[in-house]
């Protein structure tokens, strides 16, 4: 199985101080952070872009997991991929060529995600396969952090799953993850979950260390 991966997403940090919330959520156990990217018209939610990806790669060598909440998606990957994202996962629904902004993510040489929508089935996914390292189960509607958990997401989870077979391919869950709702999904096939409002709550590392502790044991 895949290793189990806590990914904290930072739009729920102090964004007056993200170098130092990027620093200390590494510090207290993250493996991944979950940068995510909105345009105002993907979603409706406007967050940051590559000059700041790029101002926050030096504060940590951690996988940059980068959610991109961008309609049209291509005409950024290499600005994204260049800035310093280990991982570039698009919305199916972003474009009509989701075969292609995966490929162009390969060509990058960075790992290609691919993120669903509540709304959207997986089988979108079938025949891109071979071009996809994760998938990025959304829990919630894109935009807002501290949403509510929603459920028939954990029977998608299931699906891709046995869709994936023995593929090397991580399945990440984003949206109203907490102690809560992780239990299920990591039965249901997910290893990699991204929390926003769960991790920062409560002030710095230490506070961090332990939301991050409780959502690995739960
Ligand atoms: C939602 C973002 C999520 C969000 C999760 O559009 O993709 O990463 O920050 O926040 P929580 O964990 O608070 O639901
Ligand atoms: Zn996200």
């Amino acid at each position: 199985d895949r290793s189990l991966v806590i990914a904290p997403s930072i739009l729920s940090a102090d964004f007056s101080r993200i170098g130092e919330e990027v620093q200390d959520v590494v510090d207290a156990g993250a493996d991944w952070v979950h940068l995510d990217v909105m345009d105002g018209h993907f979603v409706p939610n406007i967050t940051f872009g590559p000059p700041v990806v790029k101002a926050l790669r030096r504060w940590t060598d951690a996988t940059f997991d980068c959610h991109l909440m961008i309609a049209p998606a291509d005409p950024y990957l290499a600005a994204f991929a260049d800035a310093g994202c280990d991982i570039i996962t698009v919305h199916a629904e972003a474009g009509p060529h989701l075969h292609r902004s995966l490929q162009t993510i390969r060509g990058l040489g960075k790992k290609a995600g691919v993120s669903l929508n509540p709304g959207t089935p997986e089988n979108v996914i079938e025949y891109c396969l071979d071009l996809i390292d994760l998938v990025l189960v959304m829990s919630v509607n894109p935009g807002f952090g501290g949403q509510k958990f929603i459920e028939s997401q954990v029977e998608k989870v299931r699906r891709i799953k046995a869709m994936i077979g023995d593929r090397p391919i991580d399945i990440e869950v984003d949206g109203g993850v907490s102690p809560d709702t992780v239990g299920a999904l990591a039965k249901a096939g997910a290893n990699a979950f991204v929390a926003g409002s769960a991790v920062f709550k409560g002030d710095g590392k230490q506070a961090y260390a332990a939301n991050i502790s409780a959502i690995r044991d739960a």
